[in-house]
């Protein structure tokens, strides 16, 4: 089996977005090998120093997120046996959502994955741990994306585009060096007289707004890959992520100002990527995935368009 459908068949793509919990159904990507920099992962064993260590830290994430405004990152331990672990939930769900989501997406990483080095991404949290000190690593191997099935119209994809471009490149600024939002911005832009483009941009708040910025706007030039007509998506890494849609997603009220509850999302999503790249291979892949077939998986819902689940992942150095 090629690491391509070992990669689909560990994933559980979300196809329906309805709650604003956590379920496990929801999970957008589970990474059980995360490489920082490099760095390769090895397994942990059962009731080793560095497993009981982990098993202390995860539900601490959760215990202390929602003390300091969404995001926590704290270590245990000493040498070979220390673990790092950070949490950051979207800027603008509340604390109760953001620790169950944490406490949640804590124990998916537990039972799923038996690496030193482990990161889950929800819609409204990521967690990530490992034996490396990463919290401050601003540079990401991994990209993946999410996207709407439906693409905009015809009449209105050009200009639907340009708004977005606008948006995207603003709320980069504000997400990246407006410090007061805490490196998390939404924002909407008009397409049309009637209809908007709407976005969301959000940095690990513990690298510097250049940092930020940088990512970010790499992030945009990811969305003619991942989404380029898609009336939304979302491109994601462990560092900043980025979010479309042409309907709100995030409460109206945070348009330009600070957080309140979030609406449900609205849409099925895929989630893909370019096809898989070696370690220290080309930075990009040189020709677009084919679209994924459906392999396996629930039936699409009637009511909606056909689906097809596909993920990957890129170097991004
Ligand atoms: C972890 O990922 C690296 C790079 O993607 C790969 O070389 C390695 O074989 C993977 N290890 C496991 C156990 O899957
Ligand atoms: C780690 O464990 C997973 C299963 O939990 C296994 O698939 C993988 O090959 C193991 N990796 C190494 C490097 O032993
Ligand atoms: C780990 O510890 C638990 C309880 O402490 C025990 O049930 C289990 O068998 C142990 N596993 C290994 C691999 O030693
Ligand atoms: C560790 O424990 C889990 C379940 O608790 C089990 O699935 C896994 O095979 C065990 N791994 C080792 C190396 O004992
Ligand atoms: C984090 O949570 C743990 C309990 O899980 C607690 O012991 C610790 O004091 C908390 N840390 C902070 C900084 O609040
Ligand atoms: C969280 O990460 C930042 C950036 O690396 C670091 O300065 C801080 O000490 C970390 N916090 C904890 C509790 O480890
Ligand atoms: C937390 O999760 C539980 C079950 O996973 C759910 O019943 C509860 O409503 C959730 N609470 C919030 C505030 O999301
Ligand atoms: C990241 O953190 C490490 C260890 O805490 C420190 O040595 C390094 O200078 C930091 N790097 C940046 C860019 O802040
Ligand atoms: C949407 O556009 C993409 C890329 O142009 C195309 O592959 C796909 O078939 C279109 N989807 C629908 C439902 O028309
Ligand atoms: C979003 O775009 C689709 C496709 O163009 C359109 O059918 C739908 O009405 C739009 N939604 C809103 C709220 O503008
Ligand atoms: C972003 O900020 C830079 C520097 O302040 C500025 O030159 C640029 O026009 C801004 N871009 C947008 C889209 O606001």
């Amino acid at each position: 089996m090629s690491p391509f459908l070992l990669y689909f068949s560990s994933l559980f793509v979300l196809l329906f977005f309805h709650s604003p919990t956590c379920n496990a159904e929801d999970s957008l990507k589970v990474e059980c090998n995360n490489t920082y920099n490099g760095i390769t992962v090895a397994n942990y064993t059962n009731n080793s120093t560095f497993h009981t260590n982990l098993k202390i830290l995860l539900p601490s994430l959760s215990s202390n997120v929602s003390l300091i405004k969404g995001f926590y990152n704290t270590s245990i331990g000493e040498g070979s046996d220390k673990v790092y672990g950070l949490v950051l939930c979207r800027g603008d769900v509340s604390p109760d959502t953001c620790r169950n989501c944490t406490n949640f997406a804590s124990a998916e990483l537990l039972s799923r994955c038996q690496s030193r080095s482990s990161a889950i991404w929800y819609d409204l949290c990521q967690v990530q741990y490992s034996d490396t000190n990463f919290f401050n690593f601003s540079t990401t191997k991994w990209w993946f994306w999410v996207w709407n099935q439906i693409n905009m119209t015809d009449s209105e994809v050009e200009r639907f585009k340009n708004s977005r471009a606008l948006l995207m490149h603003e709320l980069a600024n504000k997400t990246a060096y407006e410090p007061l939002r805490g490196m998390f911005a939404t924002g909407k832009k008009s397409y049309s007289s009637t209809n908007n483009v709407f976005g969301l941009m959000q940095c690990k708040p513990v690298i510097s707004g250049e940092a930020c910025h940088k990512c970010l706007e790499v992030a945009i030039t990811k969305i003619p890959e991942c989404c380029d007509s898609r009336i939304g998506g979302r491109v994601v890494s462990e560092v900043c992520s980025l979010r479309f849609e042409n309907i709100t997603f995030f409460g109206e009220s945070l348009v330009g100002g600070p957080a309140h509850s979030p609406t449900l999302p609205p849409v099925p999503s895929l989630v893909g990527g370019p096809p898989p790249s070696p370690i220290g291979g080309p930075a990009h892949s040189p020709t677009l995935p084919p679209a994924p077939s459906l392999v396996g998986g629930p039936p699409p819902s009637p009511t909606l368009p056909p689906s097809s689940p596909g993920e990957s992942k890129v170097n991004e150095i």
